[in-house]
C-alpha cells in the first residue's frame, strides 16, 4: 500500500504533489510527507491525513521544482511523525519514499549499525536508503550504480523514488512488485502509484516494469534494467477522465460508487452482451476459447471482496459449465505448494490489479505452466499485464476503500465468462442461455430500482447503528453475498460481523443469538427459499432481530422479519448482483451515522501491495 507522488519540471512541485497525494490517500492515510529540493533539501512530514501535513507546512518555505511525496499505510513502525516518509539518509544528502516491504531489513540494519549508522525511524525504508548511501560512499559510485547494487541484495517489494541534493535535476526510481506510473509532460515528468495524480497534466504514461530503474530529468526519461541495459519506454495513452475520480456532488466516494452501479454494470456488459443475437463477445475469452473450454479445472485466486466474487463465480461456473472450480485465498495459495496440473486454468480477480498476494500467486501458477485469465478493473495494472488473457471489468476508478461497484462489475463479467464457456461446451440449453442473457441485460434497471429505495434502507440502518455484532446468513448463490455484506459492515462501521451459510448457523453461531443481535438474511426467492424461511423462524424463536433482503412481494418473510429490504425478482444465478446493493447501503448509512470516515476506514488501504 502507500501512495507515492513525485514531480520534476517547470512547475512548483508542492501543489502538484499534495494534490496527487490526496488522490492516493485511499492507499493509506497513517501519515503524509514531502521533500522539496530548492538549493536545500526541505522535509515536512506529519502523522495523519494529507490535510494534517498541509496545516503543518503553513508559513514554511515550499519552493522547488523537484519533489517527492508519500501517504503511508504503516507496516514497519507505528503511524507517527518520525515513521512518516520521506526519509533522509545519514549524510542528509538523500531523501527517499517507498511503497512496499524490505523483508531482509533487519540484517541490513545490523550491518549498518555496526558501521555507525543511526536511525531516526523504525522503518525498513530508512534502512534501504542508508544501505544505498553506504554503497555509494564505499564504492565511490553514482547514486544510480549504488541503487543497482543495493537492489540486488534486497528481498521484498518496492517502489522507491530518490532525490539527491548533489543532483538537483534528477529523480531516480525503481520498481519491483509495487506499481509505478510515469506521466510524460512537456519538459516535466510526474511519478505516481497510479494515474490519478497525473491525468490532469498529461495522458501519456509509461508503466515501469519490475526490476527497472528510471532516471528522470525534466525533459528526459531513461529506463534501465538491473543489468544496466537501456529499456525502451512503452508510452501508453490513458483512457481516464478527471470527473471519474472526483466526488461529483456526493458526500462520499462510497455513496457515489454505490449509485454509479447501474452505469458501471451496464459498462461491463456493453459491447459484449447482445441479447438480440444471443451472443457474448469478449476478445480475451474468444482468443483463448479452446484452452478455456477444455480446462480440466478452474482455480480462482483473489482476496477480500474479489474472493467473494470468486465464490459466486464458483457456483455459477460449476452449475453452467460443469467444470470443477476451486476458489483460493491468494495469500494461502502462494505459500502452500499447490498442485497445478496441465489443463488447469487460473482466474485471477482483482479490482486494483496490484494486490501483492494475488500477484505473487499468479506468478507462481504461471511458472508452473497454468493459463492465467485476469478479471481486473484497473487498466494496465500489474495483474492485467501478467495475465495471458482476460476481461476488464470497466467499473471505472473505485476510490472508496470499501469495494462496491468493482464487486458487481466482477460478477457481471464472471457471469458472462461462465455463459460463454457453457455455450461453447454445449453444457447449457439454448432456452436457459437466452433467458440468462436477458436476465443479465436487465440487471442495471433492477439495480436502479433498489437504489430508489435508499431512504428506506437508511431508516433501517439507523435502527441498528448501535449494534455491537451482526450475523449475515445466506444459502447457495446468496451465501457469498452474506459474506460480502458482513465484510462491508466490518470495514465501514467497525461493528463485528460474521457471514455464514444459513444452515451452518446451527453448528455454532446460533449461540450468539439474543434479542440484541441483528441477523441479516439474504433471502431472495431461489431453490432454497423454504429452507431459509425455516432458518429465519429459528432465529425468531430465539428472539433475534431479523433484517431480510427479500424478493419484492414476499409476504412470508415480510411477516416474519423485523425489517425487510425488497429487491426486484431475478433468476437466482443473477440475483447476487442485485441483492448485494441493499447491504452496501446498509453498511454505508450505519458507518455515516456513527460518524466514521467511510471512504477511509481505519487501518485499511485500498490497494494492498504488501503481503
Ligand atoms: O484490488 P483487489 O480486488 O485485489 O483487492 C482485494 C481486497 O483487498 C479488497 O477487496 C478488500 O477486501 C476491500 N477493502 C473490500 O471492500
Amino acid at each position: 500500500m502507500c501512495g507515492i507522488v513525485a514531480y520534476i519540471g517547470h512547475r512548483q512541485a508542492y501543489p502538484v504533489i499534495v494534490k496527487g497525494l490526496k488522490r492516493l490517500e485511499y492507499r493509506g492515510y497513517d501519515s503524509a510527507g514531502i521533500a522539496l529540493l530548492d538549493g536545500s533539501l526541505k522535509l515536512y512530514k506529519k502523522m495523519g491525513k494529507v490535510a494534517a501535513l498541509e496545516e503543518n507546512v503553513i508559513g514554511k518555505s515550499l519552493d522547488g521544482n523537484i519533489g517527492i511525496g508519500h501517504t503511508r499505510w504503516a507496516t514497519h513502525g507505528e503511524p507517527s511523525d518520525r515513521n512518516a516518509h520521506p526519509h533522509m539518509s545519514n549524510s542528509g544528502k538523500l531523501a527517499m519514499i517507498h511503497n512496499g516491504i524490505i523483508e531482509n531489513y533487519a540484517s541490513l540494519k545490523q550491518e549498518l549499525i555496526k558501521k555507525g549508522y543511526r536511525f531516526s525511524s523504525d522503518t525498513d525504508t530508512e534502512v534501504l536508503l542508508n544501505f544505498i548511501e553506504d554503497i555509494q560512499k564505499n564504492n565511490g559510485s553514482t547514486l544510480e550504480e549504488a541503487l543497482r547494487i543495493a537492489l540486488k541484495r534486497v528481498v521484498g517489494a518496492y517502489v522507491i523514488v530518490l532525490i539527491d541534493k548533489d543532483n538537483p535535476d534528477t529523480l531516480i526510481a525503481a520498481r519491483k512488485g509495487s506499481p509505478l506510473v510515469i506521466g510524460i509532460g512537456k519538459g516535466e515528468h510526474f511519478l505516481a502509484s497510479d494515474a490519478s495524480p497525473i491525468i490532469e497534466y498529461t495522458k501519456e504514461v509509461v508503466y515501469v516494469n519490475d526490476y527497472e530503474i528510471a532516471i528522470i530529468k525534466s525533459d528526459e526519461l531513461i529506463l534501465k534494467n538491473l543489468g544496466n541495459e537501456r529499456q525502451t519506454p512503452f508510452i501508453q495513452k490513458l483512457d481516464l477522465e478527471l470527473a471519474a475520480i472526483e466526488k461529483g456532488g456526493y458526500d462520499h466516494f462510497m455513496l457515489k460508487e454505490i449509485f454509479e452501479q447501474p452505469g458501471t454494470i451496464y459498462d461491463s456488459l456493453r459491447g459484449r452482451l447482445d441479447v438480440q443475437h444471443g451472443t457474448i463477445t469478449m476478445s480475451g475469452i474468444e482468443n483463448n476459447i479452446d484452452k478455456i473450454k477444455d480446462a480440466n479445472r478452474i482455480l480462482i485466486i483473489a482476496c477480500g471482496t474479489s474472493w467473494h466474487a470468486g465464490l459466486i463465480a464458483e457456483y455459477i461456473i460449476e452449475e453452467l459449465c460443469r467444470i470443477p472450480v476451486e476458489v483460493e485465498y491468494a495469500s494461502e495459495f502462494r505459500y502452500r505448494n499447490p498442485i497445478i496440473n496441465r489443463g488447469d486454468m487460473i482466474i485471477a480477480i482483482s479490482q486494483s490489479g496490484e494486490t501483492a498476494d494475488t500477484l505473487v500467486a499468479i506468478e507462481t501458477a504461471k511458472e508452473q505452466g497454468a493459463v492465467i485469465l485476469g478479471v481486473v478493473n484497473v487498466v494496465g495494472s500489474s495483474i492485467a499485464r501478467l495475465s495471458h488473457a482476460g476481461a476488464y471489468t470497466h467499473a471505472g476508478p473505485e476510490i472508496g476503500v470499501a469495494s462496491t461497484k468493482a464487486f458487481t462489475a466482477q460478477l457481471a463479467v464472471l457471469t458472462m465468462i461462465a455463459l460463454r464457456i457453457a455455450k461453447e461446451r454445449n453444457a447449457i440449453t439454448p432456452e436457459r442461455y437466452l433467458h440468462l442473457l436477458q436476465e443479465l441485460h436487465d440487471v442495471p434497471e433492477k439495480v436502479s430500482e433498489v437504489l430508489e429505495k435508499a431512504d428506506l434502507i437508511r431508516e433501517v440502518a439507523l435502527k441498528y447503528q448501535d449494534a455491537t455484532d451482526a450475523l449475515y446468513l445466506g444459502r447457495g448463490y446468496n451465501f457469498p453475498v452474506a459474506l460480502e455484506g458482513a465484510l462491508k459492515l466490518k470495514e465501514i462501521s467497525y461493528i463485528h460481523a460474521e457471514g455464514y451459510p444459513a444452515a451452518e448457523m446451527k453448528h455454532g453461531p446460533i449461540a450468539l443469538v439474543d434479542e440484541k443481535l441483528p441477523v441479516i438474511f439474504v433471502a431472495t426467492r431461489d431453490a432454497y427459499h423454504e429452507k431459509i424461511v425455516s432458518n429465519i423462524q429459528e432465529i425468531k424463536a430465539r428472539k433475534g432481530k431479523v433484517i431480510a433482503v427479500i424478493t419484492e412481494g414476499d409476504e412470508t418473510v415480510t411477516s416474519l422479519a423485523d425489517d425487510v429490504l425488497p429487491v426486484p425478482a431475478a433468476d437466482e444465478l443473477i440475483a447476487p448482483i442485485i441483492s448485494t446493493i441493499p447491504l452496501q447501503l446498509l453498511s454505508y448509512y450505519i458507518g455515516v451515522a456513527k460518524g466514521y470516515d467511510v471512504d477511509k476506514p481505519r487501518n485499511l488501504a485500498k490497494s494492498v501491495t504488501v503481503e
